[in-house]
């Protein structure tokens, strides 16, 4: 892992320490996130409530997708899947609910302590295949101190 991505997840860390309310960490992740890489064009943090995920926290263009059902887009897929999933091309996978036409890549990463989903990181991009292993491996380090926080 690079500097850069360590000071990140030292960030999110003091993050948790300083801030009582989850869901000023939440919005403090985003803004993180958002801020250091400029092809995550839209950061967002999904709650899994019942059978559905709600949009929590986010930083981007309004997204017409406010609550996902398990069963629908990436988004669901990954938390019934319980793994994260990266999409290089959005237009060739058929369970792509779109947010915005700009959007060509994705990232979605759960949030879970052992075998509980409690929501995700949705990230998409306006680059085409914009997303690595090193990002998934960040973004997981950082699911796993946020899950703590549930
Ligand atoms: N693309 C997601 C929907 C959420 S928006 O990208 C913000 C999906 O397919 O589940």
């Amino acid at each position: 892992m690079k500097m850069k991505e360590k000071k990140i997840l030292t960030q999110i860390k003091e993050l948790v320490k300083s801030e009582s309310k989850r869901e000023d960490v939440l919005k403090g992740t985003v803004r993180i996130l958002k801020d250091h890489y400029d092809y995550y064009s839209w950061v967002g943090i999904y709650l899994l409530e019942g059978e559905e995920l709600v949009l929590g926290p986010f930083s981007g263009k309004p997204s017409p997708h406010s609550r996902i059902r398990l069963n629908s887009g990436i988004c669901g897929a990954a938390a019934s899947q319980k793994k994260s999933i990266i999409i290089p091309d959005v237009k060739s996978d058929p369970r792509y609910l779109a947010c915005s036409l700009e959007t060509k890549s994705e990232i979605v990463v759960p949030i879970m302590t052992r075998e509980e989903v409690w929501g995700e990181i949705d990230i998409d991009s306006d680059r085409l295949d914009a997303f690595t292993e090193e990002d998934k491996h960040l973004l997981e380090e950082i699911c796993s101190i946020l899950a703590e926080l549930f």
